[in-house]
């Protein structure tokens, strides 16, 4: 599949010491790589969104508790462990909505406690393995999210995203962005509405300008347009991602998705959440449980301006997700298939196929 850089949006470096990414909030002027190595600057990377989009900091975060656990200097398992688990703390306090932040630092957290036996060089060195493994499935997830997305589609559609769930939000190709990229290899001729997504603007700088890079004819809408360019008939799905969705099948992301999703709903259009399994958290019921992050009021009186925008003192909301209920989902896309309603019951299906996988 097409792809934008060379590199992939979050990496090791050579020697295995430092966590390479793209900054994102440079995106689209500089494309500058940023070496992070200690835990401040990479809890740091993920507040700012320098790297962002739940799947990939999953991944920076697993690589960024490598790296911390490699620089831990103790011998005994119990030292190493205390000193591990105020790392592993420390970076899941990043950002609140994403499960996959939390997630990955649980499975690299296993790593350790199922091996108290071994060594701590042997631990640190299965801690890699582990991060190298999330991910490698994090390329393959999407790849087969592409597949089951694009079966959903035909040549020539339209399509409207909110955000971005693409390259830069994972390891490669994207969750809402891998059957647009599939279809562009195969010669589908999609045409792509991309919401700005204020405040910080990620579907205008970072997706616009991913799919441009690859090719897609690619068009950029205010987020206030989407319902006009669906009344027109020029939107035939809607593909987003998402941060967590509750076993419910309401699902969190961007701030504006529900929106979207009304207005999808209200034109009879199809309103598709692209979701790896590792953003369904089936211990969170409905989305009233989800924890959604409040951001600073300057990203909506002043980023990206040179000029304040908004009167001094002015009281400023700034959540930065919401959730889509159930009801306004069409369907599910995983990597093991696509769910749909009700979603209680297919979501669990979606896990009993992992399991056996
Ligand atoms: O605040 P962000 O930029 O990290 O929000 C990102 C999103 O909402 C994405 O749509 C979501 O994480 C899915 S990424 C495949």
């Amino acid at each position: 599949m097409a792809t934008i850089f060379d590199m992939e949006t979050v990496a090791l470096d050579d020697q295995d010491s430092a966590l390479l990414i793209i900054d994102q909030t440079q995106l689209p002027g500089r494309r500058e790589i940023l070496r992070l190595k200690d835990q401040k600057s990479i809890w740091d990377a993920i507040y700012l969104l320098k790297v962002r989009g739940a799947p990939a900091i999953g991944v920076a975060a697993a690589f960024g508790i490598y790296l911390a656990a490699k620089e831990i200097d103790e011998d005994t398992f119990d030292d190493f462990y205390k000193r591990f688990e105020e790392a592993r703390d420390y970076l899941d306090s990043a950002r609140p909505t994403a499960v996959n932040l939390s997630w990955a630092l649980r499975r690299m957290d296993s790593v350790v406690r199922e091996n108290r036996e071994k060594t701590v060089p042997e631990i640190k060195s299965l801690l890699l393995r582990e991060a190298n493994e999330i991910k490698a499935e994090d390329i393959r997830v999407c790849c087969s999210i592409g597949e089951n997305g694009l079966k959903l589609l035909k040549p020539g559609m339209g399509l409207l995203t909110h955000c971005n769930a693409g390259q830069l939000a994972t390891s490669k190709y994207g969750t809402a962005t891998a059957p647009m990229y599939l279809g562009q290899e195969r010669g589908y001729g999609f045409h792509v509405f991309c919401d700005e997504t204020r405040p910080l603007l990620q579907g205008a700088r970072l997706t616009a300008f991913e799919l441009q890079e690859a090719g897609i004819d690619t068009t950029l809408i205010c987020d206030n347009m989407a319902p006009s360019v669906m009344k027109q008939g020029w939107v035939d799905a809607v593909f987003v991602g998402c941060d967590r969705v509750a076993a419910n099948g309401d699902a969190a992301n961007k701030i504006g998705t529900s929106y979207v999703a009304l207005a999808a709903k209200h034109f009879h259009i199809p309103f598709y959440v692209c979701a790896p399994t590792s953003t369904i958290d089936m211990a969170c019921k409905t989305g009233a449980d989800i924890h959604i992050e409040l951001r600073p009021a300057e990203e909506v009186t002043e980023m990206w301006y040179e000029k304040r925008m908004a009167p001094e003192g002015v009281k400023v909301y700034n959540p930065s997700f919401d959730v889509t209920d159930a009801e306004f989902i069409t369907a599910i896309i995983t990597e093991y298939g696509v769910a749909y309603p009700p979603y209680d019951v297919s979501l669990k299906e979606i896990f009993e196929q992992k399991a056996k996988a």
